[in-house]
């Protein structure tokens, strides 16, 4: 079955925050993480089957649902997971926060690396404990973990909880075997819990770089871990407000389910029911995807990689491409691209300067304008 990348819907006059933002300027929004396109026929089909049903009581997480995710995860990504390890969330960033208040007490620290998602930055001081930062650096054309700063960094400062993203937004990359292995020696050691939001895992675009999640690596990895995924990213449905926490250890689950317990809500029906389409049905909507993906990632390093003073490393997964603007000298990077007409994410947030996020979860159309609108800017500096 062909897909349709090429004409998505016009979101100019919809409720959309991210082409909001510029609805009465000649913008082109590529900031925030959703894609421009339409979520797959399957998620849509359900999705009116259940309003056709008109009746939105209570609903409980239905067996099916589980099996599609179990099935889903082992076929996608050859995790053997079992259906009652599921925890239930309206989104990733609730589960991020909920291991932050699980983490230790008051004061302690929690791992992260930035540059990064900019709520994980946050989740620590939102329930008082405390960030610790392992900046990753540009080795070689390829973003990695500074694994000499880390150990110095970890003979002064203590932490008790590692918050992985795998694959890293923005950093586009999947963590390898041999990385994430290490990370998880330092989990031992220090007996960190640990915390890994893979909410992109399904948007791997360079198939050289399989996804593997950290809890799957051994029995003893996937005790301490709470691992974050949604249909959210992969099948662009991040408004319905479904996501889950994979965790096999059972008294972890407790404590988790605990420390959520009058805060969280259920997820809505709607939600549910996306989720599960999505894992049982979008399988050939998201092989296309990634081939449309991967076509615009390499138009936009080709693009970007021929303008001085600026670059972008190879994505290996996600739709969202790290721009390194530092050659170009601007004190404020994204006010310039915004004012030739290019909304992007600024690379502050992310807790480093001097780069920007672009979206490419977009028609080729709208790339190639944008590339356009990039090598102005650059010309302008
Ligand atoms: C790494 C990461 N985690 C979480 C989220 C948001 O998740 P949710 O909307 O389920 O809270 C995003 C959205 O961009 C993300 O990139």
């Amino acid at each position: 079955m062909a897909f349709d990348f090429d004409t998505p819907p016009d979101r100019r006059h919809s409720d959309s925050i991210k082409w909001q933002r510029y609805a009465h300027r000649d913008v082109l929004p590529m900031w925030v993480a959703d894609m421009d396109f339409a979520a797959p026929p399957a998620v849509r089909e359900a999705l009116q089957a259940r309003l056709d049903h008109g009746v939105f009581g209570y609903a409980h997480v239905s067996t099916a649902l589980r099996e599609a995710i179990v099935e889903g995860i082992a076929r996608d990504h050859d995790w053997q997971i079992e259906p009652d390890w599921l925890v239930f969330l309206p989104g990733v960033v609730q589960g991020f926060n909920l291991a932050c208040r699980l983490a230790g007490e008051p004061g302690d620290g929690v791992l992260t690396f930035p540059p990064i998602y900019p709520p994980m930055l946050l989740a620590p001081d939102n329930h008082q404990r405390r960030l610790v930062r392992s900046e990753l650096v540009l080795k070689g054309g390829r973003w990695e973990y500074d694994w000499d700063g880390l150990d110095a960094l970890l003979a002064t400062q203590s932490a008790r909880l590692l918050m992985l993203c795998n694959p890293h937004n923005p950093v586009g990359r999947v963590w390898t075997r041999e990385e994430l292995t290490r990370l998880a020696w330092h989990a031992e050691k220090h007996d960190w819990l640990i915390c890994s939001d893979d909410i992109h895992c399904g948007l791997v675009i360079d198939s050289a770089q399989p996804y593997l999640p950290i809890a799957a690596l051994d029995e003893a990895i996937a005790q301490r871990s709470i691992t974050l995924m949604a249909p959210s990213k992969t099948w662009n449905i991040p408004a319905l407000g479904c996501a889950f926490a994979v965790i096999p250890n059972a008294h972890l689950r407790k404590q988790y389910l605990a420390s959520a317990r009058g805060l969280i809500p259920d997820v809505n029906v709607l939600g549910l029911v996306a989720c599960e389409a999505a894992y049982r049905d979008g399988g050939p909507w998201r092989e296309a995807l990634l081939a449309y993906l991967q076509s615009n990632a390499r138009a936009l390093l080709a693009g970007v990689n021929a303008l001085p003073g600026l670059s972008m490393t190879q994505v290996e997964a996600t739709y969202l491409a790290w721009l390194d603007c530092r050659g170009l000298g601007l004190t404020d990077p994204q006010r310039h691209f915004e004012r030739h007409g290019l909304g992007l994410s600024d690379g502050r947030d992310f807790g480093l300067n001097g780069f920007l996020r672009l979206n490419f979860g977009c028609s080729r159309a709208l790339l190639d304008e944008a590339l356009q609108r990039l090598a102005t800017a650059v010309r302008a500096v």
